[in-house]
Order: structure tokens, then sequence, then C-alpha cells
């Protein structure tokens, strides 16, 4: 399975996309990397591993040239990861059930427009939730909107800032992301129609190595 990454950061998703996809038994590749902007560390990063990386415009608004350069690679599944504008609606469409996005709080709740990077973990402590965690999920035409794949909790800590919240849901979003996509490629979904209910409901069963068994361990972590 074929899969490119979309970022505007520093990359350190795809890091663990690229460590986790990297072994010659690997069933996903990560065969393109995509950012919209020139200096994103995470286009540094896919370039070390020699993976092709492209930029587009700034505004990510340009749908005919993302979709060629998806196409040219032949790429099955599409990754946000850290990736900070919006997908034209013709990727969107194209990619249907077949892009991910992933979220570091637990969706529904703190997502949609304007909740990324500190916003996020801000809004998450001065709720007072007890819980966060990553989500990750297909993305639609909406910010953070599609259906959720995959969710790890951690948990709040009374003494924590928006710096150690995002500390600790990062570190999960490590273990979460290539557990999924492994996932995905494994089942031989995303090729051409995108996961099925089943394999979502798969993904959403398997105990996975890398994913905690139960509430209460990912509490524990
Ligand atoms: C992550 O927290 C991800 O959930 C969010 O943006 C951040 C990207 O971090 N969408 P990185 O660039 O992968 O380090």
């Amino acid at each position: 399975m074929n899969v490119a990454v979309l970022a505007s950061g520093q990359g350190s998703n795809l890091q663990a996309l690229l460590d986790a996809c990297g072994g010659p038994a690997s069933s996903a590749v990560i065969a393109l990397v995509v950012s919209n902007k020139p200096d994103a560390g995470a286009l540094a990063r896919a370039a070390a591993r020699g993976v092709p990386v492209a930029t587009i415009a700034d505004d990510g608004q340009d749908a005919d040239a993302l979709l060629a350069l998806l196409r040219s690679r032949a790429i099955d599944l599409v990754v946000l990861a850290g990736y900070l504008k919006r997908v034209p609606g013709t990727v969107v469409r194209a990619y249907r059930g077949r892009m991910l996005n992933i979220h570091p709080a637990l969706l529904p709740s703190f997502g949609g427009p304007g909740m990324y990077g500190r916003r996020v973990h801000e809004a998450v402590l001065k709720s007072g939730a007890r819980v966060s965690g990553a989500t990750v999920h297909l993305v639609d035409e909406q910010y953070d909107h599609g259906e959720i794949v995959a969710q790890w909790p951690v948990p709040v800590r009374p003494d924590d800032t928006p710096q150690t919240l995002a500390a600790r849901v990062l570190a999960v979003e490590h273990r979460l992301l290539p557990a999924v996509v492994l996932t995905l490629a494994r089942c031989g979904a995303a090729s051409r129609l995108g996961p099925t209910p089943e394999v979502l409901d798969a993904i959403a069963r398997l105990p996975h190595p890398a994913l905690p068994r139960s509430l209460d361990d990912a509490l524990a972590a």
C-alpha cells in the first residue's frame, strides 16, 4: 500500500511512520511526503530516508497539483500528520475513505476550525477534563469531523501545562498512527474503495502490540 504523508511542521509523526514502515516486509510504503512549507522539518526527515518529497502552494488550495502528485506515485492512502491547511474538496472526494488525519485530543471534543497545536491543549486544560488523547479519523469536508478510526487516551494531570500535555499526547500519537496505517495495510484496505466498516471494526477490536489493552492500561502509561 503506497502512503503519502502531508505535513506542515516538524514531522515527528512522519518519523514514526517512516520508522514503522521502513522494513522490507512492511506492507505499507511511505511513497511521498508533501508540504505547503518548503522549510518543514517533515521534508528534511523524508529526504534523509530517500523518500520523494514535494511542496505545494502555501495555501494548499491547488487541487489539480496535489491530485497529480498523489496519482504520479500511485498513492492508495493519504495521511495528514500535522498538516495545517484544508484539503481541497476535489482531493477529499478522490480519496474519500482513504485519507486519515491525526488530531491531538479525543474528538469530537476539542476539534474544528482553529483547534490546532497549543490551542487544543489549552482548551482541554481550561475545560477541566481529566482525560485527553489522540484520535485518528477519516477526512471529510469539515475540519476534524470524519469517522473516528482509533483513539488513545492519556491522563490530564493536575500540574499539566499545555506543553507537558502536548508531549504526553504526542508520545501516544507516535504509536497510534503507525498502528492504524499498518493495520490498514495488512487488511489490504485503502487500496481503491477505502476501509470497509469491517476493517474499521477490526482496527477497533484487534489487539495490536503497540496499543494499550484497556482504558486503565492507557491511563497508567
Ligand atoms: C500533532 O500533534 C498532530 O496531532 C497535529 O499536529 C501535530 C504534528 O506534530 N495534527 P508533528 O509535526 O508530527 O511532530
